[in-house]
């Protein structure tokens, strides 16, 4: 019997942290307020989602865990930048992230600034650094990530979620929002491994990359879920804060229990594009359930 995904994150979470340990400079070097923020924003707890899709999709398509490392690590660590960004005052201004104060709230603005940009192009230098893995697949994988995080993916997300502060939008339209902030990442998570496998038929490379968009999309649904009904002590951010701020969000729009329901239809979809895989996607399967179930 293999062992079950649930008893390998612990193990997968302790590869991600040694990467991201190794890659971040350490607080002795100067500057060393800025690496001592950088680590803040990285080590303070995150449920490293992203990581364990990278992990999973590499089990799936059986790539070497040695050679996930890195995409692994990039993508959390252009994660942490977004987060740092998106709670800064000029964005959801929040005080509190996983519990904690967030950035700007434990440093200071410019800190908090400052600090997100230095992960980013930190997490472009993992991926070329990446080792055992030829130069054309690594301009790959920089493309892809590139892509997730720029105005075409993440930051574009971002840059729509605050116009639409206060305005109505359709369905439609904030899930092409959601696809974009939060998707776009999470799709580059699934993806990497497949581009990783250079002799993956062209169809399952797109039922993978299918399955990451529709899950992305699912993830943010959620989150919103969270917002409304979570409780601030668990989810370790302010809840009812879309509220304050007037965003777009899905259950804002609709309600929560229709909310609820599009998160499952989007599970159910993103699950089919795993049929072809059999056994091997179990991991993803176990992740994906995750995403629209968790609690936090
Ligand atoms: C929160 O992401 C921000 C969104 C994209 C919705 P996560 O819920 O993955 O945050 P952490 O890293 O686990 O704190
Ligand atoms: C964040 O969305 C999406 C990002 C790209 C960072 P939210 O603004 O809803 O995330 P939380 O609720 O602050 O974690
Ligand atoms: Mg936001
Ligand atoms: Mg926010
Ligand atoms: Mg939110």
């Amino acid at each position: 019997m293999p062992v079950a995904f649930e008893n390998r994150i612990a193990h997968y979470n302790e590869r991600v942290a040694q990467k991201l340990d190794a890659v971040l400079p350490p607080v002795t070097q100067a500057p060393r307020m800025l690496h001592e923020a950088m680590r803040y924003a990285v080590f303070n707890g995150g449920k490293r989602v992203r990581p364990l899709l990278v992990y999973a999709a590499g089990e799936c398509l059986q790539i070497e865990e040695h050679i996930l490392d890195a995409p692994a690590a990039a993508i959390e660590l252009l994660h942490a930048f977004s987060l740092v960004h998106d709670d800064l005052p000029a964005m959801d201004n929040d005080d509190l992230r996983r519990g904690k104060p967030t950035l700007h709230r434990k440093y200071d603005e410019a800190t908090a600034i400052l600090a997100a940009d230095a992960l980013q192009p930190l997490a472009f230098g993992v991926l070329v650094d990446m080792p055992d893995t030829k130069a054309e697949l690594r301009i790959r994988l920089l493309r892809l990530v590139a892509d997730a995080c720029g105005s075409i993916g993440m930051t574009g997300g971002q840059s729509l979620d605050l116009m639409a502060e206060g305005r109505s939008l359709t369905a439609e339209a904030i899930e092409h929002m959601y696809a974009m902030k939060t998707g776009a990442l999470i799709h580059a998570a699934v993806v990497a491994p497949a581009l990783l496998a250079e002799s993956i038929p062209q169809a399952q490379l797109a039922a993978i990359g299918a399955f990451g968009r529709t899950i992305g999309i699912a993830f943010q649904i959620r989150d919103d879920i969270l917002d409304v009904e979570g409780d601030t002590d668990v989810i370790g951010k302010q809840a009812g804060a879309d509220e304050r701020l007037g965003k777009a969000t899905y259950p804002g729009l609709l309600d929560l229990e229709q909310a609820r329901r599009r998160c499952d239809e989007l599970l159910h979809g993103a699950l089919q594009r795993l049929d072809d895989f059999g056994e091997a996607a179990a991991s993803l399967r176990w992740l994906a359930r995750f995403i629209v179930e968790r609690d936090n």
